[in-house]
């Protein structure tokens, strides 16, 4: 496969700046932001009061870990814009995150936040491999969500071709893809997992389409499925990771000449890895909670903001900024069944072992009597469909036995037929809790 990798003058200049030039703009924005959070914003000033720290206090970027964490909750309870720096007629857009109960969260942004996602975005899609002049089709869902919008200013600055073709309508995603012939796909890894198989049914090879790399993010995916996904259709597939409260995607890139985890853009965002239960900040490399402060937003400035997603911080390879290992669990995500904590991904990995078997899948929790079962409801390949009994009854075992040997729990292994797993337009619902709420 050809490397599509950026030439190093096409980078901006931050991309490769010494480690003591990145520190000092990373200090000088840190102090700005939190004087701002503290001056404009009643939840910041009464949360570091309580604390006692002043923004005035912090000398070195280390200072930070004596400040408040701020989580989605503080953004519930200050609903809508409550949590907003700057006078609400300053805020050119708003976006949203439905979440799974209660109020959604509200995010905003200024001019020059919107300029600042552009810029990360644009960046992004250079590391991925992405130029001036490509056509880059977004399938990321448009409208509150931050992906389909933030992927779109970025194709737009770097100098792409956009073809805004939002999430869902999936027979249409691939005629467009056949008839405009984009360079670069943008969209969830589950999602293009039933854009393959829609071309299959329409008699296209996937391997055959002009898509020479894919953007991938808003949902952990495993290398496991980077691998399944690459040969089946021929391309590069590289990590995008964001969150809304922090921006939206563009947060953390991976470059696609390493693809080694995920370069942080450390110059807008400031990572921290803590300790989920203490809340420690922890050494690089040590695996906890990532952490991030904004340093250059506006409208919402974000102070230690945890994101509950698990990773690591690595040092710099591809650029001068610091990667995150490929996150593939948040907090939110891990089941813990019988006592054993486990994320769905681990499961992904194991079924796509077994090419048998096909990356759809969901679990299935419930709690019978006092024991909370699991059973993993995955799709048959068309081979073990059409095979004989015996072939789908080893093929389920075996998967068991995998799960019990590298997980360690006991699961029942249900397989369904080709297209009898739901499939995802947007971000893909691995976990089906049906255990009494209370
Ligand atoms: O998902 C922003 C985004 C859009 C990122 C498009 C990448 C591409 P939210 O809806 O606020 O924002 O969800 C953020 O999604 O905290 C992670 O748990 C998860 N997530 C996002 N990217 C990745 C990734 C967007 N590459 C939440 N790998 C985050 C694993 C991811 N998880």
């Amino acid at each position: 496969m050809p490397v599509r990798q950026p030439k190093p003058g096409d980078l901006e200049p931050i991309e490769t700046a010494s480690r003591a030039a990145l520190s000092a703009l990373q200090l000088e924005r840190l102090k700005w932001t939190l004087s701002r959070a503290y001056d404009n914003v009643p939840q910041y000033r009464r949360k570091f009061d309580a604390a006692g720290v002043h923004p005035r206090d912090v000398r070195s970027l280390s200072d930070l870990a004596r400040f408040p964490f701020t989580t989605k909750q503080d953004l519930r309870d200050n609903y809508p814009f409550g949590m907003f720096a700057v006078p609400r007629e300053e805020v050119v857009r708003i976006h949203a995150s439905s979440g799974t109960t209660g109020r959604p969260t509200v995010v905003g942004y200024t001019k020059a936040d919107v300029e600042v996602w552009s810029t990360v975005m644009a960046r992004s899609i250079r590391a991925a491999g992405g130029r001036a002049g490509d056509i880059v089709h977004v399938a990321y869902g448009y409208g509150l969500f931050t992906g389909g919008l933030g992927a779109h200013y970025g194709a737009e600055r770097l100098g792409a071709t956009v073809i805004p073709m939002s999430g869902g309508m999936t027979e249409r995603q691939v005629q467009l893809i056949t008839d405009f012939k984009p360079d670069i796909i943008m969209v969830t890894p589950s999602y293009m997992l039933a854009i393959a198989e829609e071309m299959h049914r329409q008699g296209i090879d996937p391997r055959s389409c002009s898509l020479k790399v894919g953007i991938f993010g808003a949902e952990p995916w495993t290398p496991a499925m980077r691998t399944a996904i690459e040969s089946k259709l021929d391309l590069d597939a590289i990590d995008i990771y964001g969150l809304s409260e922090i921006i939206g995607p563009g947060v953390a890139q991976e470059c696609i000449e390493t693809k080694d985890g995920l370069t942080v853009w450390e110059d807008h965002f400031y990572p921290e890895v803590i300790d989920p239960d203490s809340g420690e900040v922890l050494p690089d490399g040590e695996k906890g909670e990532l952490v991030f402060t904004s340093l250059t937003k506006e409208a919402l400035p974000m102070v230690r903001y945890r994101t509950r997603d698990l990773t690591r911080l690595l040092p710099p390879t591809a650029r001068s900024m610091r990667r995150i290992e490929k996150i593939t669990g948040r907090t939110d995500d891990m089941l813990i069944i019988r006592g054993v904590n486990l994320f769905p991904t681990q499961i992904e990995d194991l079924i796509l072992k077994q090419p048998e078997l096909t990356p759809h899948y969901v679990l299935e929790v419930t709690r019978p009597e006092l024991m909370d079962e699991l059973t993993v409801h995955v799709e048959m390949g068309p081979e073990l469909a059409n095979g004989s009994q015996d072939s789908r009854h080893t093929a389920a075992r075996q998967l068991e036995h995998h799960i019990k040997g590298y997980i360690g729990v006991t699961t029942t292994v249900r397989l369904a037929l080709p297209d009898g797993i739901e499939r995802s337009l947007g971000k893909a619902k691995r976990v089906l809790d049906k255990r009494p709420k209370g």
